[in-house]
Parts: structure tokens; sequence; C-alpha cells
């Protein structure tokens, strides 16, 4: 099928080079000309495990363009909006101007029975209104809310085989059309067995944000139970397992630490509050309000173990913070807890010094007072601190006898509770985690 893809950033690139290797003839169209080149020449244009190789090989075929030109699209039988859909500034609320933009661009292209693919996350509500504008200048064109569940780190995977896909679309004739138009698109996926979920717009977008307040609520359900457990002198690592062996709670997202980040969770709850109050329902949504608070305050707790280690102050302390990205195998660092947790205790006056192995160039550039070095040796050299903030395998397995001779003096905030603290203390390290004895 031509298919089309509006926005080429994180979302984008992989949904296009995605639907090149299901088969597919595919135009992305950016208005970031740095992007477009990056893509248009076969390179990653940011760090993804998988994404690289995936470009090399669609390179070749010809079945893969990128260009900043909108028109491009015109040809296409489906086009995916895949544009982003921050927080707005000092609000909560997404900003959908990208969307807005992306299907204003769309509409002199539009030719009857094509298919519009929403897949950005958008506040309920958005797709019947896109559905009303797209109606106004192609009244034969469908739109379907077809929203992504892919993980930075594992996103290529995700894309070529989800665990579930959802159609969202209108009633009638024209929606049984596009259904059988996605159909095709996702072929392959749906063959393999892949759930598929139709239901209409309202639902569709609701479960997105659904599942992600969900992860959310989870990820911040056990840093409640850290912090329970670091006055009671318990070890929330052993509860979460336990509790984990049941399985309709299960072990996964029950990682307690400095919380969550990046460029979902975080604005994706907060948006969702933001329109359940527009839609008079915020009363359902009050206690993500909390879920947002145990989150932050995390950070916090990490700062305030830092002080209390370097026995109150940490003026002039050396710190080695150990990962920037907001998770590891990406070098996102949207709303990353490492990179905020350096960036306080800078403020407060320690020397910091950040390292990561991927993400140090998106890091200078949001947080270009802190000080990054390419080589771990470097970061922990002469440290009265060692915090681990983002848990890269390569920080996950260090010797901890090896980095004792590089540090002052051994001390460790483990803030995922990645490392074994036996191995640590035996080493000669105080090692804190957060919520364990
Ligand atoms: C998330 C959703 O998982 C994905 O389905 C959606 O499409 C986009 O948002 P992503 O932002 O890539 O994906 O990251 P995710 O793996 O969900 O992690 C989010 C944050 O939670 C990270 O900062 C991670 O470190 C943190 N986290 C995760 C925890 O603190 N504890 C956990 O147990 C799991």
């Amino acid at each position: 099928m031509r298919i089309s893809v509006i926005g080429c950033s994180y979302l984008g690139a992989v949904t296009s080079s995605c639907l090149a290797r299901l088969g597919h003839d595919v135009t992305g169209v950016d208005i970031d000309p740095r992007l477009v080149d990056e893509l248009s020449a076969g390179r990653a244009p940011f760090f993804e495990p998988g994404l690289q190789d995936l470009l090399s090989e669609q390179a070749g075929t010809g079945r893969l363009r990128y260009t900043t030109d909108a028109a491009a699209v015109a040809g296409s039988a489906v086009h995916f909006v895949c544009v982003g859909t921050p927080q707005r500034m000092g609000e909560n609320a997404a900003d959908l101007s990208q969307v807005d933009a992306a299907i204003e661009a769309l509409l002199p292209s539009l030719a009857p029975g094509d298919v519009v693919v929403g897949k950005s996350t958008v506040p309920v509500g958005t797709a019947t209104r896109l559905a009303a504008r797209i109606a106004e200048a192609q009244p034969e064109a469908t739109l379907v809310w077809n929203p992504e569940f892919l993980r930075e780190g594992f996103a290529v995977e995700d894309t070529l085989h989800p665990d579930r896909i959802v159609y969202g679309l209108p009633d009638g004739p024209a929606g049984a059309r596009a259904k059988l138009v996605l159909d095709e698109v996702y072929a392959a996926p749906l063959a393999e067995g892949t759930p598929l979920v139709v239901t209409d717009y309202p639902t569709a977008e609701l479960v997105k944000v659904a599942a992600n307040s969900f992860l959310a609520t989870k990820i911040s359900f056990i840093n409640a139970m850290a912090e329970l457990c670091e006055v009671a002198g318990a070890d929330v690592t052993a509860l979460a397992d336990a509790i984990g062996h049941d399985d309709r709670i299960g072990r996964k997202f029950l990682n307690a630490g400095i919380g969550f980040g990046g460029g979902c969770l975080p604005k994706d709850i907060r948006a969702f509050m933001a329109r359940a109050g527009e839609l008079g329902a915020d009363q359902a949504l009050t206690f993500l309000r909390e879920v947002d608070t145990i989150n932050l305050r995390r950070r916090d707790r990490v700062v305030e173990i830092a002080r209390q280690v370097l026995d109150g102050s940490v003026i002039d302390r050396r710190i080695a913070v150990l990962g920037a990205a907001f998770k590891p195998n990406s070098d996102d660092v949207r709303d990353s807890p490492a990179l905020d947790v350096a960036a306080r205790l800078h403020v407060q006056g320690a020397e910091v010094r950040v390292t990561d192995p991927h993400a140090i160039e998106n890091a200078r550039r949001t947080h270009p007072g802190l000080t990054y070095l390419a080589g771990l040796d470097e970061a922990v050299e002469g440290a009265d601190l060692v915090l681990l903030l983002t848990e890269w395998r390569e920080y996950v397995s260090l010797d901890p006898a090896e980095l004792a001779k590089l540090v002052r003096t051994p001390i460790v905030i483990d803030g995922r509770n990645v490392l074994n603290p036996r191995a640590w203390r035996d080493a000669g390290w105080t090692y804190r985690g957060l919520g364990r004895p």
C-alpha cells in the first residue's frame, strides 16, 4: 500500500520504517529538515535499538523516503499522523498545535477513499473534532484512531509485533471500509494473532491514556510502598517480588526507585487530568495528582539521602551521576528523573559529574550547566558519592571492588534498586537503596 507518515520524530521514524518493513511503500514527511536529512541518508536521528539496522535495510528497497514537502503525501491511500502532543507550557493540558497543523497540511492532498490514521496521544474528543474538519475538506475520506503503545528502547519490536491493535472507527459503511484498509496495513501482525480491539473514537483515545495512567499508578504505588518500607525497615524489592507472584498483580512495573519520566507517562497523566476537568469529571482522576506527587517526591528523597550520607551538605562535594536518560536503551532525556536529580544537586552546590552511554548530547542541550564526561572512569574519579540513576546494563554489572579504587569515598545510592547490596557492602561500600534497609 502507499502510505504517508506525517511527523518523523520518535513515533514517526519508527512507524515509517516499520511500515516499510511490512512491505508498504512509505513517504515520511516532517517540517524539520535536519530530521528529514538524517532519515533520508538512512541514519537514525536518535538512539533506539534496531532502528539503525531497519533504516539501513529499508534504504536499499526504494520503498522508504523522507521529505519536508507536505504535498508529497498526495497519492498515498493511508496517512498516519505521528506528531507530538507535548505538555503546554505552564499548564497540564496537551498542546495540540502539531496535530492540528498536520491535519491542515494534509487536507489539500486528501482524495476520496483515503484513510487518515491518528496515532498521536490526544485528549478524548479530539478525533471527533478532527473527523469533522476532514469531512469539510474531503467528505469521502475517513479518520481512524489507532493509538500506539510502543516503549522507547523496544519501539521497533513493539511496532512490528504489537501486543494489541486498537481501531477507533466511525459508525456505518465508511468505518467498515476503513477497517478493511487498516486490516491490510496490519496484515502481518494480524496474521500472527495480535488481538484486535475495534471500537469508537473516544474509547480508542482513552485506551492510550488509561494504559499509561495505569502504568504510572503501578510505579507510584510501589514507590509509596518504598516510603513505608523506609520507615518500617522493610525491603521494597522483596515486597514487590512477593506481591508480583500474584498474577492478578504481576511483577512488571513494580520497580521502586526514582520514579517515572520520559516523553509520555508524566505528560499523559497530566493531560488526562486536565481533560477530565474540562469534561466535568475531574474527581474521577484526582488520584492521578497523587500519583504525580509521589513520583516527584522520590527525586526529593534521593537528594535528601545524598545530603545525609555526605554528613548534611553536598556543597563542593564531588558526586558522580551514572545515567542521564529517562530509562536505559534510550537517549531521551525528556522529564528524566536522573537529570532532574543531578540538576538539583548542582543547584545545591555539589560538583556533579554526569555520564551516560548515549544521552550526553541531549542532556547537554537541556541542562547545559552540568559537567558531562563520556567515560565512566572519569566521571567517578575522586567522587565522594556515586549515584546510579538510570539502570544501563553496564552500570548494573559494575564491579564494586574495581570501582572502589577510583572513588574518594565508597558511598553509592542505587536510585533504581538494581545493585546487589551485599556484594557492594562486602566490597567496602556504604550502600543506600530506595525503600531498602
Ligand atoms: C510508555 C509506555 O510504557 C508505552 O506503552 C507508551 O506507548 C509510551 O509511554 P516509555 O515512555 O517508553 O513508554 O517508558 P516506560 O518503559 O513505560 O518507562 C517509563 C518510566 O517509568 C521510565 O522512567 C522508567 O524508568 C520508569 N519505571 C518503569 C519505573 O520507575 N519503574 C518500573 O517498574 C517501570
